[in-house]
C-alpha cells in the first residue's frame, strides 16, 4: 500500500475540491462530494490544465481550459474534447484524515471499467 494524505476529514466542505502534490511528480485532485472523498489525478487528459482549479458540479468535474467533463468516482471522461479517462485513486478515510492508495484505482471505476457513464 501507498498511502498519501490528501486533506484533513474537516478541511473541505462538501462541493469542494483541492489539488495534492504527491511526492512521484503528479498530483492528485481530492474532491468532497456530498460528504463522500475521491481522488482522481489533477492533469486533465486533453492536454496540460489542473482540475482542481475546474468546476464541480454534482458528480463532473470540469476542465477550466477546454471545458471537457469527467465523471469523479469513476474517473470517465464524458464530454468533448476529453477521451482518456482519469487515473482514479482508492480513498480512505480516517477519524480525521483522508487518504489516498496510489497503488489502487477508486471501487467505482472498476465496478464501471466496462460502461459508459
Ligand atoms: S485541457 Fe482539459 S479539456 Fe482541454
Amino acid at each position: 500500500m501507498s498511502r498519501i494524505l490528501l486533506c484533513q476529514r474537516d478541511e473541505l466542505a462538501p462541493g469542494e475540491l483541492k489539488k495534492v502534490a504527491n511526492g512521484d511528480g503528479d498530483a492528485l485532485c481530492v474532491y468532497n462530494l456530498g460528504g463522500t472523498f475521491y481522488a482522481t489525478t489533477d492533469m486533465c487528459t486533453h492536454a496540460t490544465a489542473s482540475l482542481a482549479e475546474g468546476d464541480m458540479e454534482d458528480d463532473l468535474i470540469t476542465c477550466p481550459v477546454h471545458w471537457g467533463q469527467f465523471h469523479i468516482p469513476s474517473g470517465k471522461a464524458v464530454t468533448f474534447p476529453c477521451e482518456r479517462h482519469l487515473r482514479t485513486y482508492k480513498v480512505i478515510v480516517t477519524d480525521r484524515e483522508v487518504y489516498a492508495d496510489t497503488a489502487l484505482e477508486a471501487d467505482e471505476a472498476l465496478a464501471d471499467a466496462d460502461s459508459p457513464v
